[in-house]
């Protein structure tokens, strides 16, 4: 057979160049496919500094492809830590069943971390532009605690629209769950903009996402983000600043009320880009005698040092 004739099998050389990139460490390649290696249970990018051999490794396309075969985040490079690509597909690749597990028992979940540091960056840096948002509310006017937030308004960057619309698409399917829990027969549409027009036909119009900034001293008393009669049960924040370097204390910290019980603290841990989601309101708990209804509340700890940023996302809109 002649050289010319010699077939190559497609998969066989999609192989060949991801592992030149690896023996490469081709940062460029980053985010187009991942390493497991199978003598350490790990899997890395391209551009990890691990040297493993070839025999030992194999590849997928998708991080949540690796976590299902077993395979952990490199400690190394600390992919799971590693954000690249649209939001839609990191979204994606949330494992949204566990979500679904946590949010179902506890009230709230960690969704890991969405946003990049250049992302976070950016969301810091357009609190000064005024032309962005609709209000700013000084805390200590309303009672509400210390420090500021400012409503977007529709010139938000496109990031927070992104994150409302592909959030809710993920989170409804859950909201609807608790709804049938509490008896509630009205399930919330698939789509975010469906979901809106029902905010709007209830007199809610006026968005609600939401960027707060923390100063030394400033706090956020235990509340719940509610404007009007229209509720999405669940809501997102996502830490723009990074706990320990940028700021001290200011923990995210959330309550939950039982009936005939004292409420219960809840501190959920939170890295920079890291978001979490968590009832707004009340959520359904499985009880001996059927399924009763707990309050939940939020708030942030006092800050001690540092400044602190935090983004909201709040899925109905506000009359
Ligand atoms: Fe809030
Ligand atoms: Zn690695």
């Amino acid at each position: 057979m002649s050289a010319a004739l010699k077939l190559v099998h497609p998969a066989e050389d999609q192989d060949a160049r991801r592992w030149r990139a690896v023996e490469r460490r081709d940062a460029s390649a980053d985010g187009e496919f991942w390493s497991c290696v199978k003598t350490t249970g790990v899997y890395c990018p391209p551009s990890c500094a691990g040297r493993p051999h070839r025999k030992n490794v194999f590849f997928v396309e998708r991080r949540a492809e690796a976590q299902a075969a077993g395979f952990r985040p490199c400690k190394r490079c600390r992919p799971d830590e590693w954000i690249a690509g649209a939001l839609a597909d990191r979204i994606g690749e949330v494992d949204w069943s566990r979500i679904r597990d946590d949010i179902n028992k506890h009230g709230w979940a960690r969704l890991g971390r969405l946003l990049s540091d250049e992302e976070c960056a950016g969301l810091i840096a357009a609190y000064e532009e005024d032309e962005r948002y609709r209000s700013t509310v000084v805390m200590r006017r309303h009672g509400f605690g210390e420090g500021e937030y400012k409503y977007y308004n529709t010139e938000a960057p496109d990031i927070v629209a992104d994150l409302r619309t592909t959030l809710y698409e993920r989170l409804a399917p859950i909201a609807n769950g608790w709804m049938r829990a509490l008896g509630e027969t009205k399930p919330f549409p698939a789509m975010h903009d469906a979901y809106r027009k029902h905010c709007a036909r209830a007199g809610q119009k006026r968005l609600t996402p939401l960027i707060l900034k923390y100063g030394p001293g400033d706090y956020n008393r235990l509340h719940q983000d509610l404007y009007g009669a229209e509720v999405f049960p669940l809501q997102v924040a996502i830490l723009l600043s990074s706990p320990g370097k940028d700021f001290d204390g200011g923990e995210f910290v959330m309550t939950e009320q039982t009936p005939r019980r004292q409420s219960r603290a809840i501190v959920a841990p939170m890295k920079k880009g890291e978001a979490i989601a968590f009832a707004v309101n009340d959520r359904p708990v499985e009880g001996a005698k059927g399924v009763y209804r707990v309050k939940m509340r939020h708030g942030v700890s006092e800050l001690r040092s540092g400044s602190r940023y935090c983004l909201g996302v709040i899925f109905h809109d506000a009359a």
